[in-house]
C-alpha cells in the first residue's frame, strides 16, 4: 500500500476507496508486531471511554471499522464516519459478518459533522491525523469537542515525533522534505491543538517490537510491560500517541481513572 497520500479531499476519497479491500485484509495478514498494535489500541480506546452497553461512540474516518467494531463488541453503540465510499462498504461487510446490529456506517466529512451538539458520550479517532494540515487538525477537534458530551472523552491518534524522526531521516538527507509539523505529534503543541477541551492524558500505544517480547515472556507480561509506554518519555518512543481530552464537566461513570504518570504526561506536554 503506498504511503505518499494524494493532497485534496476528493482525490483523497477516491485513493482510499480503491485500496479498500487491501486496507481491510491488511490487519489479518500484518506482522505480529502490527496485530498487537491493533489490539493493544482497541483495548485503550475502550478503557478511555468507558465502552460499555448504553453508551454512543463515534468513530471519526473509520476505514472499514476496525476500531467501531471492536468497540461495539463491548455493547456501546457506534456510529462510524468516513469519507471513502469503499472503505464503509467494507466497514458494513464486516458488521454484517460478524451480526453486529449496534454499530451503524456513514460516509461523511469529519472536518463538518452531521450531527447535532452533544450528541455522543465519546469520540474516538485513528491513524489519520497524519495526513491532515494544521486547519483540518483544528476543524476536526472542534467539530469532535462539538458533538461529544460534556464529561464525555475525545480520543485521537497522532505519530509520534521520535519515530518521525527516525521514518523520515532518509527523506531529509535526500532534500526531500515532507511536511513535518503535520505530520507528527510534537511536544508542547497539544494543548493548543485540543482547544475548548481538557487533555487528560498523552500515552504511547505499544513499545517497539513489544511482539517479540511477548513471545519470549508471554502475552500477559508483555501487556504489564507496556504499561510503560504511559511513562514521560517513554511514550514517544512509541510509533503511536493516543491524546484523551475531555469536555468540561465531571468524566461519565466507568472510565478508568488517571494514574500519576500519566497525569504527568500531560502537564509536560500541554501548553
Ligand atoms: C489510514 S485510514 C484509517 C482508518 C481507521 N481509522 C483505522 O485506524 O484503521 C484513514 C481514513 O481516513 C479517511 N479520511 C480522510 N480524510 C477524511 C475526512 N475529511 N473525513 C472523513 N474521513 C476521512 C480515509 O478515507 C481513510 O479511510
Amino acid at each position: 500500500m503506498a504511503h505518499r497520500l494524494p493532497e485534496g479531499q476528493d482525490v483523497r476519497n477516491r485513493y482510499w476507496s480503491s485500496v479498500a479491500s487491501d486496507y481491510r485484509s491488511h490487519w489479518s495478514t500484518t506482522h505480529a508486531d502490527g496485530k498487537l498494535y491493533a489490539r493493544i489500541e482497541a483495548a485503550m480506546l475502550s478503557e478511555f471511554i468507558g465502552a460499555s452497553e448504553g453508551r454512543r461512540v463515534l468513530d471519526l474516518c473509520c476505514g472499514t471499522g476496525r476500531n467501531s467494531v471492536a468497540i461495539a463488541m463491548s455493547g456501546a453503540s457506534v456510529v462510524g464516519i468516513d469519507g471513502a465510499e469503499g472503505m464503509v462498504e467494507q466497514a458494513r461487510n464486516v458488521a454484517r459478518e460478524r451480526d453486529l446490529e449496534n454499530v451503524e456506517f456513514l460516509v461523511g466529512d469529519s472536518r463538518q459533522l452531521p450531527f447535532a451538539n452533544d450528541e455522543f458520550d465519546a469520540v474516538v479517532g485513528t491513524r489519520f491525523m497524519y495526513m491532515m494540515d494544521q486547519e483540518e487538525k483544528r476543524r476536526i477537534i472542534q467539530e469532535a469537542a462539538r458533538v461529544v458530551r460534556p464529561g464525555g472523552a475525545v480520543v485521537l491518534h497522532f505519530n509520534g515525533f521520535l519515530f518521525g524522526l527516525r521514518h523520515e531521516f532518509g527523506n531529509l538527507v535526500r532534500g526531500r522534505m515532507c511536511r513535518m509539523r503535520d505530520r507528527y505529534l510534537w511536544p508542547g503543541t497539544v494543548g493548543r491543538m485540543f482547544q475548548g477541551l481538557r487533555v487528560e492524558r498523552v500515552v504511547g500505544v505499544k513499545l517497539p517490537n513489544l511482539a517479540i517480547l511477548e513471545r519470549a515472556i508471554g502475552s500477559k507480561t508483555a501487556l504489564q510491560v507496556n504499561r510503560l509506554a504511559r511513562v514521560p518519555f517513554i511514550r514517544f518512543l512509541c510509533q503511536y500517541i493516543l491524546v484523551v481530552a475531555r469536555k468540561g464537566g465531571t468524566p461519565l461513570p466507568g472510565i478508568a481513572p488517571i494514574t500519576s504518570e500519566e497525569r504527568m504526561d500531560c502537564d509536560s506536554v500541554s501548553s
